[in-house]
């Protein structure tokens, strides 16, 4: 099979962590007998500097007749410490994500057997959890009007949702769930908010459409909570923007680290996959940085984009094996042995290319 993808590396750790997650789709298509052509573009600070702007036209082009994007991540410090910057870096990947039209956030977080001791949770409690977010991308709070009045001395965001987009949105979650244990959490503050309510009147509308899924619905708060208290409950839970950047952030270090956790963002016509951690710059060229969330990134890749079904399980078997054996990063290693970015992609080419 041919593959386009487009690699947008991006800032801070983005391009270490991406040259790995390179090496081991190239080693997959060697394996597998598939050709790779990967067209890079600039993205966030890395583009500010070039460019002046952080999802430039060229970039937008390359995704845009690529088969799927891979991404780093974005955001530097020297932006975020500067409140009158005029271009952020997180403003591309924002107008990426619009553009592209890519409205469902796929988030899932699950428990590595070798790695459970290494969680802030104890195992008893997160023993056998398999869940999966899938929050909204391109609407609320983060797209809506937005200012300052006053003088500059009150300011507003508002979150707004049309019925449509919960459905797109929603119809995920339900077909995603009808893959699993067919169990749905509606995610939301319908006690509070209109956006909320419009939320759930909207899904509970569905539920006919979709008879064997049992939906609950649960407010954020609450969420937040049992995710720390019993996550090994949930299976697929659906929500808003804001709640979901909140939630899925939570939910990332119950596996033991950040640096494990893959996504997809995906649209009706286009999917980006990437790590769910940011750029942590204070890494930046230390080849320190744990690459297997975008690895994992990569797995998704290769199931969700071109159904390569075997590839992306090869990726998994491999990435188990490297945490089994205590090939991790140090994020991971407690103070025993570690090792580098590159030597953790190393092991995994190699058993690839063994199997
Ligand atoms: C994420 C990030 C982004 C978000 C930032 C970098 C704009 O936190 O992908 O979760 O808030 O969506
Ligand atoms: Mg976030």
């Amino acid at each position: 099979m041919k593959l386009n993808i487009a690699l947008l590396a991006g800032d801070g750790i983005g391009p270490e962590i991406i040259h790995e997650a390179v090496k081991i789709s190239n080693a997959i298509a060697q394996k597998f007998t598939h050709e790779i052509n990967w067209i890079s573009g600039l993205t966030g600070a890395a583009a500010i500097d070039a460019v002046g702007d952080p999802y430039p036209e060229d970039t937008h082009s390359i995704c845009l007749e690529a088969d799927a994007v891979l991404f780093g991540a974005i955001g530097l410090p020297r932006f975020d410490n500067d409140p009158l910057a005029k271009v952020r870096p997180e403003e591309g990947l924002l107008r990426m994500r619009k553009k592209l039209g890519l409205y469902a956030n796929v988030r899932p977080t699950f428990t590595f057997p070798s790695l459970i001791d290494k969680s802030p949770l104890k195992k008893e409690r997160i023993k056998g959890t398999d869940l999966v977010f899938i929050r909204e991308l391109t609407g609320g709070i983060y797209f809506g009007e937005k200012g300052r009045r006053n003088n500059g001395n009150i300011a507003y965001d508002t979150c707004t949702y049309s019925r449509d987009e919960i459905i797109r949105l929603a119809r995920k979650g339900f077909e995603l769930a009808m893959t699993r244990s067919k169990r749905l959490c509606c995610v939301d503050k319908a006690n509070v908010m209109e956006s909320s309510r419009l939320w759930r009147e909207t899904v509970q509308n569905l539920e006919i459409e979709y008879p064997e899924v049992e939906v609950s619905y649960e407010l954020v708060d609450a969420v937040a909570m049992r995710l720390v208290q019993w996550p090994n409950k949930y299976d697929v839970l659906i929500t808003e923007n804001l709640f979901g950047d909140i939630l899925t952030d939570e939910a990332s270090v119950i596996s033991g680290s950040m640096g494990l956790m893959p996504s997809a963002s995906l649209g009706n016509e286009n999917a980006l996959y990437e790590p769910i951690h940011g750029s942590f710059p204070q890494a930046t060229g230390k080849n320190i940085a744990n690459p297997i969330a975008t690895i994992l990134s990569a797995a998704m890749m290769f199931e969700m984009s071109f159904n390569l079904t075997k590839e992306g399980k090869l990726i998994r078997e491999v990435v188990n094996k490297s945490l089994k054996r205590g090939i991790v990063t140090e994020d991971l290693s407690d103070g025993e042995k570690s090792y580098t970015t590159s030597e953790v992609g190393d092991f995994l080419v190699k058993e690839i290319l063994n199997k």
